[in-house]
């Protein structure tokens, strides 16, 4: 598969979960791709695992918390690969504790890392797609977002946010030919998913129940909207929401 040869992309959170699964695709696909992440040293693993594979890829420094990170790694993916072609805005956290226990300390750190996140790395990538003539954003935000999740309040806020910022950006970048598009996620096992639930195994299997395809996702299910979003069969796309959950969230 080369739909996305000669094109650069960045992976936020990039490193593990879905981030990777979404990396390993893109450059599946011809892409070279920037691991951009918190995390160096799994950054640089993951790396290592997909060059074996004869992907292209650099691991990048990024807290998303900071514009002057993102800005700092978009130019570094600039100078490494010439320019930027797709944003791919996956990094996240999650902690799962009733809105009422909830404190500032956690309500500032979800909305920097969920919400803030996805602003500063658009505001440092979208000049460089506007230099390309083109580009093409995917945020992953979550059915949460769509939908509401106990335990999750300020952070469902964030993807929801995500939404409508998405979908403002695409009314303004669209003859820019830089399309904005969503995917959500439903519960994905992965180590976030892992970090929150696993003290409330009861939860995890009620979930499942409620997922009309009776399992949780992997994060390879994700891979394949974000690859469609970020290439030029998508081109007429933009701003839309894609819940990629087994059927959990059906939205008109
Ligand atoms: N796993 C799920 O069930 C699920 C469900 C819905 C949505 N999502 C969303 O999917 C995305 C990926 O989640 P995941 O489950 O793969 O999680 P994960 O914890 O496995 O991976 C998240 C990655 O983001 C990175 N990251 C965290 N803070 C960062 C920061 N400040 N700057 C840069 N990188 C940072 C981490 O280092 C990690 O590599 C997140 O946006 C999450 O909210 C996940």
């Amino acid at each position: 598969m080369t739909r996305l040869s000669n094109k650069v992309a960045i992976v936020t959170g990039g490193a593990q979960g879905i981030g990777k699964a979404i990396a390993t695709r893109l450059a599946g696909e011809g892409a070279a791709v920037a691991l951009a992440d918190i995390q160096d040293t799994v950054a640089a693993q993951t790396a290592q695992e997909l060059r074996a594979g004869g992907a292209t890829v650099l691991p990048v420094h990024l807290d998303v918390t900071s514009l002057d990170s993102a800005t700092a790694a978009v130019e570094r993916v600039v100078a490494e690969f010439g320019g930027l072609d797709i944003l791919v805005n996956n990094a996240g956290w999650d902690k799962l504790e009733p809105f009422i226990q909830s404190t500032p300390a956690t309500w500032d750190k979800v909305i920097a890392i969920n919400f803030r996140g996805v602003i500063h790395c658009c505001k440092a990538a979208i000049p460089r797609m506007l230099e390309r003539g083109a580009g093409k954003i995917v945020s992953i935000a979550s059915d949460a977002g769509r939908v509401g999740s106990s335990g999750e309040a300020v952070y469902s806020g964030c993807k929801a946010a995500i939404i409508g910022f998405s979908k403002t950006l695409a009314r303004e970048l669209a003859r820019n030919r830089i399309n904005v598009n969503v995917v959500c996620p439903g519960p994905t096992e992965t180590a976030l998913l892992h970090g929150v639930m696993d003290q409330q195994p009861n939860v995890l299997e009620a979930m499942k129940r409620g997922i009309p395809m009776r399992r949780l996702g992997q994060p390879q299910d994700l891979a394949g909207a974000v690859a469609f979003l970020a290439s030029s069969d998508a081109d007429y796309v933009t701003g839309q929401v894609i819940s990629v959950s087994g059927g959990l969230t059906m939205v008109g």
